[in-house]
């Protein structure tokens, strides 16, 4: 079985949501670089805030990000790996600090991904997601879990989101080519439930 997985996927394919099920499910960590750096937003870096970055819908450098992750992969014994690597140079560094045993892309159609992103909403306590119309709350605008309140993401307005897939096409696409080379990656199809898609996950990783 795998412990050591990496979720490729453009921005909105579900890779937070199916990354948290997986981390669970294999008793792993979630490594994830974007809810590291939302945490992170103003931190003071030679290159400026994260936030300026993020809220532009572009990479933070990578220098920044290659430093989270080699902390995180530290202190895992397995781990889903969530937004990273997104570039070729990304992509190096993390084959220089660890391995990995699966690889797996979630392919989404572009319109249904900007659907997903203007349409999240996430709690502003504990973080968790929602979705108006695919995963909606209980009670609109209120935390299921925590009773916290749900507030769209800054990135998640439509002109970001596209700003984001440009990003993804130009920087991360090349990401998956390689591992498809390799004959390392698993393409699963992630237009289905949460739960469809999670268990189609599950297949791949069992075969
Ligand atoms: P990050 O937080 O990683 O954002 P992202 O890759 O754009 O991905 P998202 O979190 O938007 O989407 P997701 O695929 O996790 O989908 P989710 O499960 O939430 O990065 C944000 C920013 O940080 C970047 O733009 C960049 O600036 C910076 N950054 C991060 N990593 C970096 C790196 N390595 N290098 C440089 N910069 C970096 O689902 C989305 C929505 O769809 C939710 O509402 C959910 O409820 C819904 N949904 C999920 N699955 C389904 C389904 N099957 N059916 C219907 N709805 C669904």
């Amino acid at each position: 079985m795998s412990h050591r997985i990496l979720l490729l996927g453009a921005p909105g394919a579900g890779k937070g949501t199916q990354s948290k099920r997986l981390a669970d499910e294999y008793g792993v960590e979630h490594v994830t670089t974007g809810d590291a750096l939302r945490a992170n937003k103003d931190m003071e870096t030679e290159y400026g805030t994260p936030r300026s970055f993020m809220e532009a819908g572009d990479l933070v450098p990578d220098p920044v990000v290659n430093e989270i992750v080699e902390a995180a992969l530290a202190d895992a014994d397995g781990f889903v790996l969530d937004g990273y690597p997104r570039n070729l140079e990304q992509a190096e560094f993390l084959s220089e600090i660890t391995d990995l045993d699966a690889v797996v892309f979630l392919d989404v159609d572009d319109e249904v991904l900007v659907d997903r992103l203007t349409g999240r909403r996430v709690c502003d306590e504990c973080g968790a997601n929602y979705h108006v119309d695919f995963q909606p709350p209980a009670e609109a605008g209120v935390c299921d879990e925590c009773g916290g309140e749900l507030i769209q993401r800054e990135d998640d307005t439509e002109e970001t989101a596209r700003e984001r897939l440009q990003v993804f096409y130009e920087n991360t696409e090349p990401v998956i080519e390689h591992f498809r080379d390799e004959g390392d990656l698993v393409e699963v199809d992630g237009e289905a439930t949460p739960d469809d898609v999670f268990a189609r996950i599950g297949d791949v990783l069992d075969e």
